[in-house]
């Protein structure tokens, strides 16, 4: 059954929210928090391992009340049920969107068009164990007899950037494999890394959902001619897996079937890590942290299916963002996660969410009339602290930001991780608090600043506060929580997808520059330039002249 078409701005919550958004939008959070000393025990969600403290935010309780009954008036339930279902909700490709079959107990039933997935799902996973354990402990072996001790995962977009995040978050839980990522079409990328590799001890894992990607095949075809240099075509088969629906091209490149890893129509790029996509993840750190990774995913899944929306995690915070997207005019979102672990969180999201939901067409197939994807950006704290927050604490655009931080470190040096984590919550604090002219000119008066410069340094020196942020504060940066987090911001993605009336799950948006790519290479091999605009022709013609 198709997914309603109620285009959010016509409900009758959404005119409640305009109305109560002019009366808001002036709120000071500081008067909110003076006047209302629980405010933080009022808005929180705990749960399992994660406490999430949405408190600092310019809302109240019939802010929250009136978003809930946005979800409720846009048939959020309906659209859930739907999507754990496996309904065909991806129109436009016509195509369920079941990542979260991937990551459900071997007693679930899951129909896909009347068939219960998880008896296949559990074999691929079963190939995945036995495969890992094999590479992991030396059994299988390179073309010379050595085991391996290098992987290189070639893939991009969404066969690149999960499983790249998680085997960097999950450092901390590596065996002794080196595991390698090479994405761009950029020569200098693969060339890079082939430089830190021995063909002999080097197992590639080809990731592509259709295997036409040209930035794979190009990357997969140099690295094969680099291995048949000292390798010799039969030993490919011992080299080379892949993980791919498109079998038939899979094994036109030369890849033994045996070495296929499958994967179905239903698993969008994006959301694919939890699938044979995150080989590269169970050979980095062991089948049993990845089926960990996937089991925390799995808890969540259940968390977001089950719990009310106003105590629901993902919903919470897909209607906070939706608040300052459509109500605010915010465009972007900052994610700040204190740790070095999750260096590679934001580019994930990027992709999870720009990719997902930069749609202006509603589900209607009629032009929207709101703003719909945020723009997502982050770093780690307290790196990003030097780098762009001034323009958080200071600039003139409201930005709202989820922390993410870890109650326990992974190595345990208290030392740091306490300076880490004041530095965590000082962030928010001075984002809600900021400082005023009177708190300035008591610091001035402390240290004995002239009144002349004093008075010319203050409006300088001033923070106007009132900054929404999201806290989430996580026992330990486990497997399972990582998978649990993952899936948090995929169910965000989710429901403002629904809210906003737009397919989070095609990409039409990367088609047409990947066509003009095309017929571009084809005039640079001819040395001749086709029709196009006086900027790209002037821009090619300089390119041919000079390569
Ligand atoms: O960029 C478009 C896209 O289709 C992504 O959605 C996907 O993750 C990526 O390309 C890679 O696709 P494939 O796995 O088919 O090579």
């Amino acid at each position: 059954m198709a997914l309603n078409t109620t285009n959010p701005t016509t409900t009758a919550s959404w005119k409640k929210l305009k109305n109560h958004f002019e009366n808001l939008q002036n709120a000071s959070m500081v008067t909110m928090f003076k006047e209302d000393a629980s405010r933080a025990n009022q808005f929180h969600i705990q749960w399992n391992d994660f406490l999430v403290d949405y408190s600092k935010n310019i809302i109240n309780q019939e802010t929250m009340d009136l978003l809930v009954e946005l979800a409720n008036e846009t048939q959020l339930k309906d659209a859930i049920t739907k999507y754990f279902d496996g309904d065909s909700i991806n129109q436009t490709e016509n195509r369920a969107v079941l990542h979260t079959a991937l990551r459900s107990p071997a007693s679930a039933n899951i129909k896909f068009e009347g068939e219960n997935v998880i008896p296949e799902i559990f074999e691929v996973k079963d190939k995945i164990k036995s495969f890992t354990n094999e590479v992991v402990n030396g059994y299988r072996k390179g073309y010379t007899g050595k085991a391996f001790t290098d992987v290189v995962n070639i893939g991009i977009g969404g066969s690149d950037l999960g499983p790249a995040m998680v085997v960097e978050a999950l450092q901390y839980y590596k065996n002794h494999l080196d595991v390698h990522f090479v994405s761009n079409v950029d020569g200098d990328h693969v060339n890079e890394i082939i430089k830190k590799l021995n063909p002999e001890t080097t197992l590639f894992v080809i990731v592509s959902k259709t295997f036409t990607t040209q930035e794979t095949l190009t990357n997969s075809e140099t690295i094969r001619k680099w291995f048949l240099q000292s390798a010799s075509k039969e030993d490919v088969a011992k080299h080379f897996v892949a993980v791919s629906t498109n079998i038939k091209n899979v094994t036109e490149f030369g890849i033994n079937e045996s070495n296929v890893f499958p994967m179905w129509d239903w698993v969008g790029g994006r959301f694919s890590l939890w699938s044979a996509v995150g080989l590269s993840i169970s050979l980095a750190v062991g089948f049993d942290n990845f089926d960990k990774l996937l089991k925390g995913a799995n808890q969540m899944d259940d968390h977001f299916k089950n719990e009310s929306f106003d105590n629901n995690i993902p919903v919470v915070l897909a209607l906070l963002s939706i608040w300052y997207n459509n109500f605010f005019g915010a465009e972007s979102e900052a994610i700040i996660p204190y740790t070095q672990y999750l260096q590679k969180l934001a580019p994930y999201l990027q992709q999870g969410i720009m990719e997902s939901n930069g749609k202006s067409v509603g589900r209607d197939g009629k032009p929207v009339n709101y703003q719909t994807g945020t723009i997502i950006w982050g770093e780690p704290g307290t790196n990003s602290q030097h780098a762009f927050f001034q323009l958080i604490h200071q600039g003139t655009k409201l930005i709202p930001t989820d922390f993410i931080g870890f109650v326990k470190p992974l190595n345990g040096d208290k030392d740091h991780h306490d300076k880490l984590m004041s530095n965590f919550f000082a962030q928010t604090e001075a984002l809600l608090n900021g400082k005023t002219a009177a708190q300035v000119q008591a610091e001035f008066d402390k240290q004995g600043v002239s009144p002349e410069k004093a008075a010319f340094l203050l409006p300088f020196k001033v923070f106007s506060g009132n900054k929404p942020t999201n806290t989430l504060l996580i026992q330990q940066l486990t497997p399972e929580n990582l998978g649990s987090l993952i899936a948090l911001y995929e169910h965000k993605i989710f429901v403002q997808g629904i809210i906003w009336n737009i397919f989070s799950y095609d990409q039409w948006g990367v088609e047409l520059g990947k066509q003009l790519a095309t017929s571009i290479l084809n005039e640079i091999n001819a040395e001749k330039i086709n029709n196009h605009d006086s900027s790209t022709t002037f821009l090619l013609s300089h390119f041919l002249k000079n390569k």
